[in-house]
């Protein structure tokens, strides 16, 4: 098996994270793994706002999304990106779901976790939408796409089960 194929059969959602910040050299190689995907048209729209885990915007969303939760919708990882697109790009969604997966698996390939994040986007994209766009730095005819929590596992999870016969027709 090769090593991206390794990569993609044993990349799994991480939900459990240690204290240790990831370095600025790994954050560099996944943002630039974010900007390395393909885009529609090659149009490179998507916008990455990198955040640390223990700013207090994301306390903001927690506190916004659901104050009583028993833990924080980025497990409290010590980073977080928000991924932005173009409100009038009719592909900026699947840009986005693209960039972040780049991110995920550059993300186990260097031994880090990660989980991609979409139950924020009520929160970012609501009544509070142009404050978070503000906080977030999200470029003006922008929207929130998807976000990713990073950081170092502190929990291994088992692959999730997959059914070829039912999601899959060769021809
Ligand atoms: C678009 C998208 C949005 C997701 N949003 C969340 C989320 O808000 N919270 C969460 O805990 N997991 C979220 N996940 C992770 C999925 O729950 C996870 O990928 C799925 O359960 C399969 O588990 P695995 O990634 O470990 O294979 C999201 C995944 C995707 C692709």
């Amino acid at each position: 098996m090769n090593e991206t194929i390794k990569t993609i059969s044993e990349r799994s959602s991480i939900r459990k994270y240690t204290a240790e910040p990831v370095s600025e050299e790994d954050c560099k190689t996944l943002i630039e793994a974010g900007l390395m995907a393909p885009t529609a048209t090659n149009r490179q729209e998507i916008h990455f706002t990198v955040v640390k885990g223990n700013d207090p915007v994301n306390r903001e969303i927690q506190n916004d999304l659901n104050p009583e939760a028993e833990t924080t919708f980025y497990y409290d990882a010590p980073l977080v990106m928000y991924l932005s697109g173009e409100d009038t790009f009719g592909w900026s969604d699947v840009d986005a779901g693209i960039a972040v997966e780049n991110i995920h698996l550059a993300a186990k390939s260097l031994g880090l976790g990660s989980l991609v994040i979409g139950c924020v986007k009520k929160v970012l994209n609501g009544d509070k939408k142009a404050e978070y766009d503000r906080k977030l730095q999200i470029p003006e005819g922008y929207s929130f796409r998807i976000a990713i929590a990073i950081g170092h596992p502190d929990t291994t999870k088992q692959q999730h089960f997959f059914d070829f016969e039912k999601n899959v027709s060769i021809l």
